[in-house]
């Protein structure tokens, strides 16, 4: 039978693998004040998540072989999970520099944090090596190293290409409605989320156990995007209508001008009056203005049409997953598994 991780588990493989990076560092002569950087830096930005993406990696490896990993096993896939925690912490600190975000996590984001400011950059640089640095000191030898680094860099691209789509379709200074569209949408949420936080822990799974053929690897793609492209829609629909107490944070996108699923279904059913009230009052920086959009939001329904959306989206999940070919070795219940951790979720 599978079990899965726990964070605490999950969490207990870090500092294994901080030390082989400081291993390297050591190699390298890197002096002892920047190696206490690096090994701060590492734990400020890659540990304290939620680890979702990171743990549905040994996850998924347990239920494809249907049984408990042995501490081996179990040590390579979370090996695995922790190389996305650092890539996303990679695009996190980044991400916030560029979005001008304030806190993280519940504290200040890193580039905000004492002493630190661009260094910050580099130290993005540094979280991105850190895969390849630990890709190559635990699986040089695997038959996929090879497909592993390329599926790193192959993934790296696609989010960066989302990001890239995010951040023009989002300028703070002017606020354009033509400039969103659910086509666009669609292109932001499958390149900066879904690749990397639905696709790549199953494709990284597969890799593990030698049975990515290009079979399976297509048939993972082709449920966990649009699984993604679900996941992200919810986060907009927790964004504006979510509690704070359970999101951890206080929706800004309205504020933010950004090319939120909500504002992309509003302006597909506002009539033109309504269209001149998300004119007049959307990405603006003020409570005021905001709250004329979240009034607008209501009128137009816009939870009713969300809860609509989650369970057509669910529907077809669970049917695209329900016609899985097993024959090489994946498995229903990993994405069933991916799913029952999303659906409906409130945080
Ligand atoms: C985060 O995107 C980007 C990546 C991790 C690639 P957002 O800017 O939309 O998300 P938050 O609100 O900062 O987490
Ligand atoms: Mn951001
Ligand atoms: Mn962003």
């Amino acid at each position: 039978m599978a079990k899965k991780t726990t964070l605490q588990q999950f969490e207990s493989v870090f500092p294994k693998l901080q030390e082989d990076l400081l291993a390297t560092a050591k190699q390298y002569n890197l002096p002892q004040e920047q190696q206490d950087w690096y090994k701060k830096m590492l734990e400020v930005n890659a540990v304290g998540g939620k680890c979702n993406r990171g743990m549905s990696v040994p996850d998924s490896v347990s239920l494809l072989l249907n049984k408990e990993l042995s501490e081996e096993e179990y040590f390579h896939a979370a090996t695995l999970g922790w190389l996305i925690e650092l890539l996303q912490a990679f695009f996190l600190v980044s991400d916030d520099i560029m979005d001008g975000s304030i806190t993280r996590r519940g504290k200040p984001c890193w580039y905000r944090q004492e002493g630190v400011g661009m260094v910050a950059i580099n130290d993005a640089f540094l979280l991105e090596s850190a895969i390849y640095t630990l890709l190559k000191k635990h699986f040089r030898s695997h038959p996929s190293y090879l497909p592993m680094i390329e599926l790193f860099h192959e993934t790296s691209l696609q989010t960066e290409f989302g990001q890239l789509c995010d951040l023009l379709t989002a300028p703070e200074d002017v606020v354009n409605l033509d400039n969103f569209s659910l086509e666009k949408y669609t292109f932001i949420v499958i390149y900066k989320t879904a690749y990397y936080s639905f696709y790549l822990p199953v494709a990284l799974a597969l890799h593990q156990l030698n049975i990515a053929t290009p079979k399976n690897l297509k048939q993972a793609h082709d449920i966990l995007i649009p699984m993604g492209e679900y996941f992200q829609v919810q986060d907009d629909y927790l964004d504006n209508f979510g509690l704070p107490e359970h999101i951890g944070k206080i929706g800004t996108d309205i504020q933010d001008n950004k090319c939120s699923w909500l504002v992309n279904k509003a302006l597909e059913i506002a009539t033109p009056e309504q269209r001149k009230v998300l004119e007049e009052h959307y990405g603006k920086k003020d409570k005021a203005h905001e709250a004329e959009v979240k009034k607008l939001y209501d009128d137009l329904k816009l939870e009713k049409i969300y809860e609509d959306f989650e369970e057509k989206s669910v529907t077809k999940i669970r049917a695209l997953t329900a016609q899985l070919d097993e024959s090489e070795g994946l498995k229903k219940e990993v994405f069933d598994e991916f799913l029952q951790k999303i659906y409906k979720r409130s945080k």
